[in-house]
């Protein structure tokens, strides 16, 4: 596994491949977990070459205290990356990036940034797009590689890559879960004891959301799920929508031509956690 600091290196080693060769990009943060590498799994039986970034972007952040307690674990990351035979690894600096100029790019996503995460998170998903076709020029990959536990950020990377012409496939990969429903992520390591035991109980809520979706009453679902929650002291609900799988509108009534998702986000204390699943 070879690991590249710097634009110019990971790109002269790029070049030096054969032509023939597809190329998988896998996006991360870091702190990775047994989430990330399976998506490196299924990125290696995809393609011939696996580049795994590593960049904790601050333009998706709109908080900066989130953005300072972002968990890094380089060493770590790189000796997992190995082992499941990364090829190569791009771990830039900000300054490498954004050369001095650390702002987003503004996209127009078609409405996708309107609901959910977009309307608790300012300015997140173009920070999320600004670095993604970044990463798209640098690395010029055949396929890249994105977690449905961030189903919107999934569609807006769709849309983007669609809006800027460019001809990278996006392969969505499915939630990784724990033994016990909670969906894997970075954030799960600053639970505390309560608050870990607590959170499998966002998967359930939305299990049984899902069941009751099948007797079409939308309401039903929404105060089921509210109620369920309210009733966890260590889980605080921000938000629990029902919308499009694929424009990502809110359901108002149900079209059965359509397929829907239902999307939540939950405080554990001061940390946030997302989930989603698909309904019919
Ligand atoms: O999902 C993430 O980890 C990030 O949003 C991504 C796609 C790596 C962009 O920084």
């Amino acid at each position: 596994m070879e690991v590249f600091k710097t634009i110019k290196s990971l790109q002269q080693s790029l070049e030096r491949l054969n032509q023939n060769k597809t190329v998988g990009l896998v996006p991360t943060m870091g702190a990775l977990h047994e989430g990330h590498l399976s998506i490196i799994d299924k990125a290696k039986n995809e393609n011939d070459i696996v580049i795994a970034s590593i960049f904790v972007n601050p333009t998706q952040f709109d908080k900066k205290e989130d953005l300072i307690h972002y968990p890094s674990t380089l060493e770590s990351d790189l000796e997992a990356l190995e082992k499941r035979g990364c090829d190569f690894v791009f771990t830039p600096t900000i300054e490498e990036i954004y050369q001095g100029n650390t702002v987003a790019e503004s996209f127009d996503f078609k409405g996708l940034d309107k609901e959910m995460e977009g309307k608790f998170r300012t300015g997140h998903f173009n920070g999320v797009a600004t670095i993604v076709k970044k990463l798209f020029m640098i690395t010029s990959p055949n396929k890249a590689y994105f977690g449905e536990k961030d189903f919107q950020q999934l569609q807006i990377i769709k849309q983007m890559v669609k809006t800027e012409g460019l001809t990278v496939n996006i392969i969505p990969v499915e939630i990784y879960r724990e033994i016990d429903g909670l969906a894997m992520s970075s954030r799960n390591t600053r639970l505390n004891e309560e608050q870990r035991k607590a959170a499998p109980e966002i998967y359930q809520t939305l299990l049984k959301g899902k069941k009751l979706f099948q007797q079409g009453d939308l309401e039903k679902v929404k105060s089921f799920v509210k109620n369920e929650l309210i009733q966890n002291k260590e889980l605080d609900l921000e938000y629990f929508e029902i919308a499009d799988n694929e424009n990502l509108k809110p359901a108002t009534e149900l079209d059965p031509t359509v397929s829907y998702r239902a999307f939540i986000a939950v405080f554990a204390g001061d940390i946030r956690l997302i989930d989603n699943i698909a309904l019919n």
